[in-house]
């Protein structure tokens, strides 16, 4: 099994739940990737891993009249884009697109599952015209909340098996990102990190643990484990402050240029 079909697994079984719960998250913290590209004035912009689509009207806000294509491995994903955005299934690291032919790129939230981000980052590179923009956001530091830990713990004592690890770590610092800029003959403009706050509940918590990764570990115990370790999880996330469901990961933001000749 290769990395990108448990990636290709992961996201066709969840396109309905990351369309309803994760996209409005990623469009909140991808704000300040898209507020610092310079999409003023672009005519053709491109989002590699595209997904359902979330970039399509903060895109269209900011580059009024330009023409967005979306890009992504997965048809289930793309088949939910809004009609401001072109789909197209594509690798991003095969991209099936003319060279020079995009004012920008960017990439959210997706680069750190492509086995060589370099590639993808080239792809990106060909595509854009001289000059042109690259953009993308990574996961940094991703520190546990009480919640998290909770979930964890249970599944463990449950006996589930681990969830596979679908994320490199080539670009979860402002260092690496930098290191892979200039490895993809890029000239970094400006790579920062922020902490974020990503705020759920007990049951918003419970359906994105269960949605994402948790309903095949938890599908690999037997009815009644899975129904105790359930029901524990329920019962300690319940006791928990509000604060203890407060994700304080930290998000990489990377832009870069195209060298001019
Ligand atoms: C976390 S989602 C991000 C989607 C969207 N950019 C957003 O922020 O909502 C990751 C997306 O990357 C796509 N993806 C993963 N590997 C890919 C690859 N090698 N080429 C193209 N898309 C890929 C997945 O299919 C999925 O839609």
């Amino acid at each position: 099994v290769t990395v990108a079909t448990d990636i290709d697994r992961f996201y066709a079984e969840s396109a309905d739940a990351y369309d309803e719960l994760w996209a409005p998250v990623m469009a909140r913290l991808s704000a300040p990737l898209f507020d610092a590209l310079p999409l003023e004035g672009a005519r053709r912009v491109l989002d590699v891993g595209a997904g359902t689509g979330m970039a399509a009207a903060p895109i269209s806000r900011r580059a009024p009249g330009a023409e967005i294509i979306g890009v992504d491995r997965l048809g289930s994903m793309l088949c939910r884009v809004p009609p401001m955005m072109r789909p197209a299934i594509m690798d991003a690291t095969a991209l099936g697109l003319r060279p020079g032919t995009f004012d920008v790129a960017f990439s959210s939230f997706v680069l750190f599952f492509v086995a060589d981000p370099i590639a993808a980052l080239g792809e990106m590179r060909r595509v854009v015209v001289p000059g042109g923009a690259i953009g993308f956001t990574s996961w940094g530091d991703e520190p546990d909340y009480p919640a998290l830990s909770v979930w964890i713990e249970e599944l463990a004592d449950a006996g589930a098996p681990r969830a596979p690890a679908l994320r490199h770590d080539l670009l979860n610092s402002v260092e690496k990102v930098d290191v892979a800029l200039v490895a993809s003959d890029l000239r970094p403009r400006r790579v920062w990190a922020r902490n974020v706050e990503i705020q759920t509940d007990p049951s918003d918590f419970l359906r994105r643990m269960l949605a994402f990764g948790g309903r095949r570990r938890l599908a690999a115990l037997s009815s009644e484990a899975r129904t105790r370790c359930l029901r524990r999880v329920q019962q300690r996330i319940c006791e928990l402050e509000p604060d203890a469901f407060c994700d304080r990961s930290e998000v990489i933001y990377a832009i870069a240029q195209r060298p001019v000749g």
